[in-house]
């Protein structure tokens, strides 16, 4: 039998890097899957390269920080599959390492508004289904940067910090529901999200990558989907409220 044999999938995020990867590993374990995201030719893409594997997936073009898409997305995997058992929330962007001094508005509101706000209004729309079903799995994508302070921009670390928390509130508030949330931290994954950085800010670089050289090995998309297939499994049935670092060790010196 496969780990998520029959279970629905909400991924966002899933055109490209990370997401993209898990919605390949939870459906070769069975899963179907719906994946979110606004970048259309990519989403296009994914779900075909699933199809063509035979997985059953959808695509929604779903941008994450507005309501109305969140809505669509969740709705519109009700509408196709009936149910949804786990959702991924993946989609997240960086900060052109920003430092302190030098972070500006715009950067802080869109940081904050695709890697946490729109966690909040996810989680907010899909807790009433997994309460009425008895039982729902949420997995965030946080960071290193949210579980340590010196490795990315001030709005990054804080939105992933920000990720850590909601992750630990939500686990112990419905947890009692048979609701379980986990996260996980990834270092450098080489992706479009790490190998694509412009504009950036060159006192933050400096100052965040002083420890790389500490850092044993980058991890692969593979890896990470790992961590994700456990965490949506039974296997991590007694584990709720982490985050997992996906770092070789790096954060562990
Ligand atoms: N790659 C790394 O080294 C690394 C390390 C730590 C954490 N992460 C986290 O992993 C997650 C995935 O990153 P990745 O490396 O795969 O990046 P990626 O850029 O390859 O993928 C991110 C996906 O999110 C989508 N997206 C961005 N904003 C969106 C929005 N508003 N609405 C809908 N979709 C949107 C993009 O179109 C893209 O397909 C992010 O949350 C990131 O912070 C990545």
């Amino acid at each position: 039998m496969k780990r998520l044999e029959n279970k629905v999938a909400i991924i966002t995020g899933s055109a490209s890097g990370i997401g993209k990867e898990i919605a390949f590993t939870f459906g070769k374990d069975g899963a179907k899957i719906v994946c979110a995201d606004f970048n259309e030719e990519g989403l296009q893409q994914t779900v075909s390269e699933l199809n063509d594997l035979g997985i059953e997936a959808i695509g929604l073009k779903v941008n994450v920080t507005t309501e109305e898409d969140i809505a669509k997305m969740i709705d519109g995997a009700l509408e196709h599959f009936k149910t949804v058992d786990i959702l991924v929330n993946n989609a997240g962007v960086v900060d052109q390492m920003q430092a302190a001094a030098n972070v500006t508005d715009e950067v802080w509101e869109r940081v904050m508004n695709i890697n946490v706000t729109s966690i909040m209004r996810a989680v907010r729309k899909i807790l009433p289904i997994f309460i009425e079903k008895g039982t729902g799995n949420i997995i965030n994508m946080a960071s290193i940067s949210g579980l340590t302070g010196g490795r990315g921009g001030l709005a990054y670390t804080a939105s992933k910090h920000a990720v850590v928390g909601m992750t630990k509130n939500i686990a112990s508030q419905y947890g009692p529901q048979n609701i379980r949330c986990n996260a996980i931290g990834p270092a450098h994954v080489p992706t479009p999200l790490t190998m694509n950085m412009s504009n950036v800010d060159e006192y933050g670089m400096q100052v965040a990558t002083r420890g790389v050289n500490l850092m044993t090995k980058a991890g692969t998309t593979n890896e990470i989907a790992n961590i994700a297939l456990f965490l949506a499994s039974e296997e991590s049935a007694y584990v709720n409220g982490v985050t997992i670092a996906a770092d070789f060790g790096w954060s562990a010196y």
